[in-house]
C-alpha cells in the first residue's frame, strides 16, 4: 500500500473547524493509503537558530529530526491541515519544513541550484479562513509559500480545499461551509 503522510497543524486541536474537514478526508484516504500523521501539538518543534545549523553543517542531525524529514521524503502523498493564521499558517508549521529541510533528504543541489528529493506527487492543503479571503488572494500568503516550498522539496502539484470567512458567519453558515469543503475534499480524496 502506498504511503501517505498527514501533517496535522490544527493548533486549535479539538476545537478546529480545520480539523473537523481534514479528519473525514484523510479517513476516506486511508482506503487507499498506510496514513501517517505528524501532529505538530504534540511535537518537540525546536526553533531552528544558531547552534542547529553549526550542528546540522557537521552532519549532527537529531535522530527525530531526520526520521520526519525522511517520512516527508518518502510519502507517496502528502496532506496538510493547517489554520489561516496571521495571514498564512501557524509557525509550528514553518518551523516543523524549516526542521525538514534538510540537504540530501528533502532537497539536494548541483553546481548552479537547488533540486527537490521528495517523492509526492500530489500535495492536499485543508484550510479555514477567518475573514473573508479567497485561496490566491494576494492577502493569502499560506498557499504561495506552499506552492514555493513544494517546488524547492520536489512535491505537487498543490490542491487546496478552504472555507473563508468562518469569523464572522452564523453557526449555520459555519456548518454549511464545513460540510461544503468536506464534500469538496471527498471529491478529491477519489482520485488523489
Ligand atoms: C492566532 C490566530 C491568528 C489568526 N489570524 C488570522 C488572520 O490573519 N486572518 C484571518 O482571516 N483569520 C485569522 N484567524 C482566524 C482563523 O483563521 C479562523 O478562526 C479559522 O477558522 C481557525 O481555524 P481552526 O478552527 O482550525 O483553528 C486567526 C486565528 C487565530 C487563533
Amino acid at each position: 500500500m502506498k504511503k501517505l503522510l498527514y501533517i496535522d497543524a490544527c493548533i486549535r486541536n479539538a476545537e478546529s473547524r480545520t480539523k473537523r474537514i481534514a479528519t473525514p478526508i484523510v479517513e476516506a484516504l486511508k482506503e487507499r493509503y498506510e496514513v501517517e500523521t505528524l501532529c505538530l501539538n504534540e511535537m518537540e518543534l525546536e526553533i531552528v537558530k544558531e547552534d542547529l545549523i553549526r550542528c546540522r553543517n557537521n552532519g549532527r542531525i537529531d535522530p527525530v529530526v531526520m526520521g520526519w524529514a525522511e517520512k516527508v521524503r518518502d510519502a507517496d502523498r502528502i496532506v496538510i491541515a493547517a489554520p489561516f493564521w496571521d495571514m498564512s499558517f501557524p509557525a509550528a508549521l514553518k518551523n516543523f519544513f524549516e526542521l525538514c529541510s534538510i540537504f540530501d533528504v528533502t532537497f539536494k543541489s548541483d553546481d548552479k541550484t537547488c533540486f527537490g528529493n521528495c517523492r509526492a506527487e500530489k500535495l492536499l492543503y485543508i484550510t479555514t479562513r477567518g475573514m473573508d479571503i479567497a485561496t490566491g488572494d494576494v492577502l493569502e500568503q499560506a498557499t504561495p509559500y506552499l506552492k514555493a516550498l513544494s517546488w524547492l522539496w520536489g512535491i505537487g502539484p498543490l490542491q487546496v480545499v478552504s472555507a473563508q470567512n468562518m469569523d464572522y458567519s452564523t453557526e449555520e453558515e459555519i456548518e454549511r461551509k464545513i460540510g461544503e469543503a468536506i464534500d469538496r475534499g471527498l471529491e478529491i480524496a477519489k482520485t488523489f
